[in-house]
């Protein structure tokens, strides 16, 4: 879900210069999705009322990460990166 709201987000930038897709481990307790693409227009979670069919997808993110996402801003574009925690193996 994470993949499919950070990817159509970069889509719908209008951007068709280019889209990255990563997936990282930066440490043992992180899963990291990362979307990259050619837009220096930054995401910003919108209120939706409750009539609007569109506006969800950061808070879905936001939500499912517990607030750990970001966006790094390049020099011709940027990184949205959204961290997942690894379940601690039952003992
Ligand atoms: N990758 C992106 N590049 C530029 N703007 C973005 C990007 N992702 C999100 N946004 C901005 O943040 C807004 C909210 O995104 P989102 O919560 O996914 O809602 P929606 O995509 O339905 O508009 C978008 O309408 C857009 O203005
Ligand atoms: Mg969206």
């Amino acid at each position: 879900m994470i993949v499919s709201e950070l990817t159509t987000n970069s889509v719908k930038t209008g951007c068709q210069t280019r889209m990255v897709v990563a997936v990282r481990r930066p440490t043992d307790q992180i899963i990291r999705i990362i979307v990259g693409d050619g837009s220096r227009s930054m995401p910003a979670m919108v209120d939706a009322g409750p009539d609007r069919t569109s506006g969800r997808g950061l808070a879905i993110v936001h939500r499912l990460t517990r607030g750990r996402w970001g966006v790094t801003l390049l020099p011709l574009g940027k990184i949205v990166h959204a961290d997942l925690a690894v379940a601690e193996p039952p003992s």
